[in-house]
């Protein structure tokens, strides 16, 4: 491969035509010329995908990477981090390998690179695709700058069960708004075009395909068992939407599903990924996932990287299960060099189409990086995207009038285990994030509000239990336990608490008590915070609850009993300030939720998109005999899906259809007039949920069919309009084909999940 400059030369126009639909046979000469050259050993190196560097996000480590490289047995990298150090491992594999083919350099650039926007979960109730695509757009930038190609987001899995603390990193319970999501993740990482032009946009990899989110019991990793017809509806539509939008990688999950791992699962891989849904780019495992399938016992290391190899699975991160049994399994007759064939082509094709043959150093770029990286541009949209992110839970009006927005004057007691801390602003997997940069949220309010006095005490620690809080730990954040006793620490807080105006209360979960194998069985405030929030508001000051979390907590208790309450999930590395700008009423909240918070544990699963049962109880009832509930909680949530307040109030006026009858090629508008009746400017996400009242099989009570984030000038009225159409009624039935059946829909328009006006309508037959 001596003349492969030149050839690289001439590579950089193809892309070109290939973007303009032209000869992909172009790509397609390249690599068969490449592959000619290649040795058996070479092309299962490229399916190879170890991993190096300081960051930590799985059990097993790879070594010697560097020399592996010289001997063509890696194909990408992960877990490397800074422009330096990744040049180094792609000159290795350009110059010193026999065939120079550059490396992926792959990262968990999941919410920002060193700029870091709020957790997945908090990301999706702002509910603003605009602002969802700016943010992975700049992460790209970030990442692309600094050396890295291709990154292990969008995370995609529906998620329904709050006890998985894995629901931080996805957009939530909801199909409709995660395939919204998805769609723009991808089109901010890759380019809208999915150029991968320059060195500002990334691979992406959606995950964790399929169904992660929906492990048994909320617990990690777990085994899934899910009807076809739920996939299909509920579960596949983010990830189809990202591979529809261009996404070039995907990456198995850990589960198993209908009895076989994700990893070996070729019904899923290969006839629904590929076959039906089109997918032309490649699949990773994830972390260990090849050797995991030993576990799972279905076969020793060469028969589940066969299993996996032949399902559909191109490269194989951290099991070298390819790289190590694959030979053997040919030489054996139980493989054909073919599959290898294909999934080297199918990595070849990734990096051809990154541009990285053209030039392998693309993305280490330091001046770029030096302009870039954790820029005051990017640092300022991530305090505006942060800021989009909350959710104002409560806003009751206390001694006469409402406590938030906080004036700037006076004394405000800032207290609590979240109120001083760096490190956990920025939320989990943030593995790039410069943590102790990240300013506390005392010092975020003392910026926004600097004429307030602002006093302090941690009120205590997280949690009661130091193994715990150690347990929670997965990217090695200090916690900072205070040594004293809970009661030492409250009373301070509490003397703190009475000299001040007004209290804020900055409580909830450390950041890595969700994210990763962090799972709860309990998810409630841990109880010494509790007890100092009880404590804090027997002192009769006007209490603030700043909820920071990575899930939906059970917040009966303090729904009940504080006036005031702003979820702030974990909103990255300006969170303090965006806290601050909405806090101080320079930002009027609109963040709505994308996950229903329940009572309590045991009514999970608990979502709005539930089916009527034939004894089902209507909403807002609770007990009748042989009626479906429980004897000791209703059915309802804390907070519904689609929820959030403002510092305003608007009002929804009737739904109306522009026809009562929708013909089978037709459509159908339908108006609702909203109104901001409260005397301060703001937004509002303007829901659409659509029923389909009569089905050949039983379908949700309700389905986001659409929404639209509106601005309202105090006082303002707008006519937001959706148009309906056939594809929007139609679902998979029995028979897994999507269809829409002709019959009477009814459409509610509304605020959140449960509120709205209803209109129906007929879609006639063909
Ligand atoms: C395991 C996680 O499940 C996955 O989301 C992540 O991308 C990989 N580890 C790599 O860190």
């Amino acid at each position: 491969m001596k003349n492969r400059h030149i050839k690289w030369g001439l590579a950089a126009l193809l892309p070109l035509l290939f973007s303009c639909g032209g000869s992909r046979s172009e790509m397609d000469r390249f690599i068969d010329e490449l592959m000619g050259k290649m040795t058996l050993e070479e092309k299962l190196g490229q399916l190879n995908l170890p991993v190096t560097g300081t960051i930590v996000t799985g059990q097993a480590q790879s070594s010697d990477v560097a020399e592996r490289i010289r001997k063509g047995e890696v194909g990408g990298l992960f877990n490397l981090k800074g422009v330096d150090q990744i040049l180094e491992v792609q000159k290795i594999a350009v110059e010193e390998s026999r065939l120079g083919i550059p490396l992926l350099v792959g990262m968990d650039v999941i919410h920002g690179y060193e700029t870091v926007f709020p957790i997945p979960l908090g990301l999706s109730c702002s509910w603003d695709m605009a602002a969802v695509e700016e943010s992975a757009a700049i992460a790209a930038r970030e990442a692309g700058a600094d050396g890295i190609n291709w990154t292990f987001s969008p995370m995609v899995d529906i998620a329904r069960d709050p006890r998985w603390g894995r629901v931080s990193e996805g957009a939530g319970e909801d199909p409709y708004l995660g395939a919204e999501i998805a769609k723009a993740m991808v089109r901010g990482y890759q380019g809208p075009d999915n150029s991968l032009s320059g060195n500002d946009h990334i691979l992406a990899c959606v995950k964790h395909f399929a169904l992660y989110g929906a492990a048994e019991g909320g617990l990690d990793y777990n085994t899934v068992d899910m009807s076809r017809i739920r996939m299909y509806n509920d579960y596949f539509p983010p990830y189809k939407a990202a591979v529809e939008a261009g996404a070039g990688s995907v990456m198995a999950s850990f589960n198993d599903i209908d009895g076989v791992p994700a990893t070996a699962n070729k019904w899923l891989l290969d006839d629904v990924l590929r076959q039906e849904w089109g997918f032309n780019g490649f699949v990773v495992t994830d972390y260990t996932g090849i050797s995991e399938m030993i576990v799972h016992g279905i076969g020793d290391l060469q028969e589940v990287s066969r299993r996996a190899l032949d399902a559909g699975i191109d490269m194989d991160m951290v099991s070298e299960g390819l790289l190590g049994t694959v030979k053997k399994s040919i030489d054996e007759g139980k493989l054909s060099v073919k599959a290898v064939d294909q999934a080297c082509r199918r990595i070849l094709e990734a990096k051809y189409k990154l541009g990285l043959f053209d030039n392998p150093y693309k993305y280490c770029d330091p001046e770029a990086a030096a302009k870039f990286v954790y820029c005051p541009e990017h640092r300022a949209a991530a305090r505006r995207i942060a800021s989009e992110s909350f959710v104002l839970l409560k806003n009751e009006p206390f001694r006469g009038g409402k406590i938030l927005p906080l004036s700037k004057k006076g004394t405000v007691a800032v207290i609590g285990p979240l109120a001083n801390t760096h490190t956990n602003m920025p939320g989990t997997w943030s593995v790039a994030a410069r943590l102790e940069e990240a300013p506390t949220l005392l010092e975020g309010l003392q910026e926004v509000a600097p004429d307030v006095r602002f006093t302090y005490a941690r009120g205590s620690n997280l949690t009661e239990d130091p193994a715990y809080e150690q347990r929670a730990t997965m990217f090695g954040r200090d916690l900072h336990r205070d040594p004293r006793s809970a009661q030492a620490l409250r009373e301070e807080a509490l003397r703190v608490a009475r000299g001040a105006d007004v209290v804020i209360a900055a409580l909830g979960e450390a950041s890595e008590m969700s994210g990763e194998s962090s799972s709860r069985s309990d998810i409630s405030i841990p109880a010494v915070q509790r007890e100092l929030l009880e404590a804090l508001l027997a002192t009769g000051k006007p209490v603030v609850l700043v909820l920071f979390n990575g899930r939906p907590l059970t917040l009966g208790w303090e729904q009940e009993h504080v006036s005031a309450i702003l979820d702030v999930w974990f909103g990255g590395s300006e969170a303090a300030l965006a806290i601050g700008d909405v806090l101080f009423g320079d930002v009027n909240p609109s963040g709505k939720l994308t996950m229903t918070f329940p009572k309590n544990v045991g009514q999970i699963p608990l979502y709005y998109a539930r089916k009527t049962t034939g004894r089902t109880l209507p909403e807002g009832h609770w007990f009748e005999k042989f009626r479906t509930n429980y004897l000791d909680v209703d059915n309802d949530p804390v907070y519904p899906f689609g929820y959030g307040l403002s510092y305003t109030d608007f009002t929804y006026g009737e739904t109306t259809l522009s026809a009562a009858e929708m013909p089978w090629d037709g459509s159908v508008e339908a108006t609702v007039r909203v109104t901001n009746t409260g005397d301060r400017d703001g937004k509002e996400t303007v829901q659409l949920y659509i029923r389909d009242v009569v089905g050949s099989v039983t379908r949700p009570v309700k389905e986001l069919k659409g929404f639209r984030k509106i601005f309202l000038k105090a006082g303002e009225s707008q006519d937001v309009t959706f148009t309906i159409t056939r594809d929007m009624l139609a679902f998979y039935g029995s028979d897994l084909q999507k269809a829409a059946e002709p019959g009477a829909f009814e459409v509610v328009i509304g605020p959140d999940s449960r509120r709205g006006t209803k209109a129906g309508f007929e879609l006639l037959g063909r």
